[in-house]
């Protein structure tokens, strides 16, 4: 057994297992993180995956992971095609590839969430699949930029090829230009960050943006973080949110 989550179930999706102990951890967090593209949620994963010792499940990793891959069958061509576009992934293709990996939702490490669910009719279909494994979701901490600072994180991105770590050229540079810090991987400009696709993924965001916060403010999940300043100070940010969410529904 592992003591810490790792990501290779979730990447390799039907039965694998990382199977962290019930003893694991004093509690799990169940997280979703909601943004437009480029605010910073990738790093804030990594940052509150260390804080909480939970799980990052990221969809958009999993569809640039399966890019590599020699053969693709054509619902995985068309939306790879769609990806490179800008363009959102069909709501039945996605869910059925979280499906397939519905066992991390359960695992007792917990998990965070990044990029899934996009669409009312995602989270209706992530609020079943947590039925179906009994756990419920702590909360959604959704994350907000002006226009001209989001712009700014995705010109200057940079991802690892190997690890997937994410440096930014100015705010977050690696030691060596070109080079992950962590594996030593190659730095690479992702394809969907092109400015035309750049332009169509921030309309798909603002088409979807409204009913899912709506959905989830509802049910009086949905914490509202400010993503300006330092990935540390959002870090910050967004335990203290979810330390008064914890007391909140305490009292
Ligand atoms: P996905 O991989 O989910 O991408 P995204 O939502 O567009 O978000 P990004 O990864 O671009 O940005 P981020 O918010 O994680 O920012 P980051 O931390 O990297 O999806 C990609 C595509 O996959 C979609 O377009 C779609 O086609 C498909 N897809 C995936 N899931 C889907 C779904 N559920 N349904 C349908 N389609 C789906 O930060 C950005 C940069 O800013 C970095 O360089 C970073 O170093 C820097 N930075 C971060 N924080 C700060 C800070 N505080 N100050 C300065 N710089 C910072």
């Amino acid at each position: 057994m592992t003591e810490q989550p790792d990501r290779a179930a979730w990447f390799e999706g039907g039965e694998a297992k990382c199977d962290v102990p019930p003893s694991a951890r004093e509690r799990s967090y169940r997280l979703v993180l909601l943004g437009p593209p480029g605010v910073g949620k990738g790093t804030q994963a990594e940052l509150l995956c260390k804080a909480l010792g939970t799980c990052h499940l990221s969809t958009g990793d999993v569809f640039r992971a399966a890019q590599c891959q020699s053969e693709h069958s054509p619902a995985l061509r068309t939306a790879l095609e769609a990806m490179r576009r800008g363009e959102l992934v069909s709501d039945g293709l996605v869910v059925s590839m979280v499906s397939e990996r519905s066992g991390c939702l359960s695992c007792y490490g917990g998990f965070l969430l990044d990029g899934f669910p996009r669409t009312v009719a995602q989270a209706e279909a992530l609020d079943e699949l947590l039925d179906q494994q009994g756990v419920r979701l702590d909360s959604v901490l959704s994350y907000e930029l002006p226009l001209h600072e989001i712009v700014d994180r995705l010109s200057g991105r940079r991802t690892c090829s190997k690890c997937k770590a994410v440096f930014h050229v100015t705010a977050r540079p690696p030691h060596k230009e070109g080079v992950c810090d962590q594996c030593g991987g190659q730095l690479i400009q992702r394809e969907d960050d092109r400015p035309e696709s750049i332009r169509v993924r921030m309309q798909a965001y603002e088409e979807s943006k409204r009913p899912l916060a709506d959905y989830y403010a509802q049910t009086g999940r949905l914490l509202s973080i400010t993503a300006g300043g330092t990935p540390e100070a959002i870090l910050e940010r967004s335990l203290a949110a979810l330390q008064a969410s914890a007391v909140a529904t305490r009292t």
